[in-house]
């Protein structure tokens, strides 16, 4: 699909209807403000293929688990994040026919996601009867005030004269594509339709989540108010109003309608109608302009701090800000009970619900980007979900405070139910340790430690030492029937990535006994009694497993092995596939991908990123050169590690390739499946391939560390990181490397391998 798109630097533009096309450009131009998002549906009707996607950030459904064979364990339901009523329609009638892009005549067409700005806008032609009229239509979700929305759709006639009529509406009848049993997510409560004020209130089943949405709209002629007679429309699923005026050639009427959306998380259900109508007349009250150029000036801030610039590389330049956009306009860090699901307010895929994805591929991310809160709050996420992880752990045999954090979750409960990854791809636990260990030394909160990260690590630390086993045979510990990063491979023994992150939490978290003994002795003694820990006993345990994990290594290729049983495998590579055959996951039976060796994303390689101090150039190139070849980049995960290896060992090319794949994944749709929704959490990993690989930033002795390479034909690239109170601007050319420190106090940091002092207000510069 490359090409589609048209490269902007600032934009994402669509030219021409393609109707083929619709459910993957709903994707790529949708919009989000951190509390609600949704798919780029159209306004009018459209009977077209569409998948309807209207989200509201924390609002789920419990749907009853469907499975062939139940397994102990397995959860009752799965999250979902649902569709929710559809506040964005408005029905358009011209001489009593209604606007259906599907069913007319459409002469041009072209749709903008505008990144600077936020905003998405449709411009098209369409034929009535032989007459010509443009459409113009623009929408924005607000980041200022974050529960409205506004839509400005003005239809201009070429050469018709008739009536047009415009019905906004909300409307409560919506389903999921992806519901288990057909059923309704959505009970409604209460509609009320005045004259240019309609509300409608419901409720979602099990969970009780209600939503208020509340419309008003103006409707003006060549720029004159007008105020025609309104038909009231009043269902028990749907409100409306419908306007109508009469348009002659040349004439531009332009709809605006604006909505506020507020859900039952933040409003007291009683007041929920007032307060919506509240917020929604302040909104009118400030008029379209107004609320516009607030938003925007969100954005602007965003960008100021968050941009990152490339010189030389459209494509390049284009994909980073999209990615960036994305992250920024799914999660803006306020409320800790939120999280970010892989498809962020762009599908239904993954329900909405958290995986390890966010702490593996979004704290890196939120930690250079926005103040230290935000990062806090996803790791104060997963300790409030703390007793649920030993619950969790408990249901699958568990015992003793054992922690096992849930795959899927949306308020710590296992959602997923697939016995391979459910019970088996447990690394997900090690993700959540290292988090704490990454937060902590990048903003320097020790005290993080003793008020929450320790007893995490603890009930992660007793899970470890508990699902290992002692082997007679090997004289060591294994770790049996896992399922590793890499989702092609099930149920195989010592996944070496998973045994690493073990053996490194229970490290870890000795590391972390002692310093909280140390620093917080209070703290200490309060964490021992709520955890009944036992210091003697439990850190012996736990030493013997760090000092006697099994890791399998081929000593022939001197590479770590994926699993023990990786090497009975034909070693067949990626390139050697008939293209035809990929994605391997569209095309081959279950059963030939497990046999195969071919790899879904990066898994020792992981591991090898992760910890890459420990790992020399020698080491970490041999088991790239061995993995990537065989690996196909079938998760968006994937391609951001390979793409920082590469660069970390000098392969500047790959490292482009790679970077090209994460951040235009979904622009170019590399795996043919962006129609689902866009792989949000894996933008986190864009921004790394950029900053950790291009940029060279590491944490090394305590300091920030750059050691750039940038790709052969970019110009220039630019970035701005927090870090402690300082924001820094790294600025790299062909020949050398410029950081200044613009806001924020003195910090050493070392520059391509020297240790630098960098004043508040000063810059400093290496040759490359
Ligand atoms: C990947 C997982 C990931 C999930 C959600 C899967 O395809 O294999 O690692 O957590 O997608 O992004």
């Amino acid at each position: 699909m490359n090409g589609h798109y048209i490269k902007e630097p600032w934009s994402i533009i669509e030219e021409g209807f393609h109707p083929g096309m619709q459910e993957a450009s709903e994707s790529i131009f949708s919009l989000g403000n951190g509390l609600m998002g949704q798919r780029a549906n159209f306004e009018e009707r459209y009977t077209g293929e569409s998948l309807q996607g209207n989200y509201l950030a924390g609002v789920y459904y419990p749907d009853k688990t469907r499975v062939g064979w139940w397994k102990n364990g397995y959860p009752e339901y799965f999250a979902k994040v649902l569709n929710a009523p559809n506040w964005i329609g408005i029905d358009v009638e011209i001489d009593g026919v209604q606007l259906d892009l599907h069913k007319c005549e459409v002469v041009d067409f072209r749709r903008e996601l505008n990144m600077q700005q936020g905003y998405l806008e449709r411009r098209f032609t369409f034929v009535n009867k032989g007459k010509k009229l443009h459409i113009s239509a623009r929408r924005f979700l607000s980041m200022k005030r974050n529960e409205i929305g506004v839509i400005r759709y003005a239809v201009k006639s070429e050469d018709f004269s008739g009536t047009l009529s415009f019905t906004p509406y909300i409307d409560g009848n919506v389903v999921n594509r992806d519901s288990n049993y057909d059923e309704q997510f959505w009970e409604m409560m209460d509609t009320r339709s005045g004259k240019n004020l309609a509300h409608l209130k419901a409720r979602t089943r099990k969970t009780g989540f209600i939503t208020c949405m509340t419309m008003a709209y103006q409707l003006c002629l060549d720029e004159k108010i007008l105020g025609p007679e309104v038909e009231v429309s009043e269902r028990s699923d749907y409100v409306s109003n419908r306007v109508s005026l009469e348009l002659e050639a040349g004439q531009e009427a332009v709809f605006l309608k604006y909505v506020s959306v507020l859900t039952s998380l933040n409003h007291d259900q009683e007041k929920m109608h007032e307060e919506g109508e509240v917020i929604l007349q302040e909104a009118v009250k400030l008029g379209y302009a107004a609320l516009f150029q607030e938003h925007s000036a969100v954005w602007e801030n965003n960008w100021a701090h968050s941009d990152i610039i490339i010189e030389g590389d459209t494509a390049a330049q284009q994909g980073i800000r999209f990615n960036i956009f994305q992250l920024k306009q799914t999660y803006t860090g306020r409320d800790e009970r939120l999280n970010i699901g892989p498809k962020g307010f762009t599908g239904e895929k993954y329900g909405g619900s958290t995986y390890w994805d966010t702490e593996a591929y979004l704290i890196p991310f939120y930690l250079s980007t926005a103040p230290e809160e935000v990062s806090r709050n996803l790791l104060v996420y997963r300790y409030k979900h703390l007793q649920k992880a030993i619950e969790n752990a408990k249901k699958l045999g568990f015992n003793q405070g054992a922690a096992l954090y849930p795959m899927v979750t949306m308020n710590g409960e296992e959602c997923h139910n697939e016995w391979e990854i459910t019970f088996e791809e447990i690394h997900r636990n090690g993700a959540i340790a290292y988090a704490i260990y990454n937060y902590t030394r990048y903003t320097g909160d020790s005290d993080y430690l003793a008020e929450y990260g320790l007893e995490v690590l603890i009930g992660i630390s007793r899970f470890w030492r508990q699902r290992v086993n002692w082997s007679d045979v090997r004289g060591k510990y294994v770790m049996l029937g896992v399922t590793g990063p890499n989702e092609y491979e099930n149920n195989v023994n010592n996944n070496w990535y998973t045994n690493k992150m073990a053996s490194w939490t229970l490290s870890y978290t000795l590391e972390v006994l002692e310093a909280v003994m140390e620093s917080s002795p209070g703290a200490y003694d309060e964490i021992k009694k709520r955890t009944g820990f036992n210091f003697k006993e439990e850190t012996g345990g736990w030493k013997d497993v760090i000092e006697h994990l099994h890791f399998p290594y081929d000593e022939k290729k001197g590479v770590f092995l994926q699993q023990d049983g990786y090497m009975d495998k034909k070693q067949i590579m990626a390139d050697d596939l008939d293209p035809v055959e990929r994605p391997i996951n569209q095309n081959w039976s279950w059963d030939r991908i497990l046999r195969s060796c071919l790899i879904k994303q990066a898994d020792v390689l992981q591991g090898i990123y992760t910890f890459e101090e420990e790992y020399d150039h020698e080491v970490t190139k041999r088991n790239f050169d061995f993995y990537e070849p065989r690996t196909v980049h079938e998760s968006s995960l994937s391609p951001c590690v390979h793409s920082i290896l590469a660069s970390r060992i000098g392969m500047p090319e790959k490292a482009y390739e790679m970077y090209l794949r994460t951040s235009r994944l979904d622009l170019d749709d590399y795996n043919n499946e962006v129609n689902e929704g866009l792989h949000i959490t894996s933008m986190g990993g864009t921004w790394m391939s950029v900053v950790y690989g291009f940029g060279g930033m590491k944490i090394r002795e305590g300091m920030l560390s750059f050691e750039p390479r940038m790709p052969e034909g970019w110009k220039g690239l630019s970035f701005k990181i927090y870090h402690r109170g300082c924001t820094l601007k790294v600025s790299i050319d062909k020949s050398k490397v410029k950081i200044e420190n613009l806001v924020g106090g003195d910090t050493e940091l070392l520059l391509c391998g020297s240790k630098v002092e960098l004043k508040a207000g000063r810059m400093v510069f290496a040759d490359l």
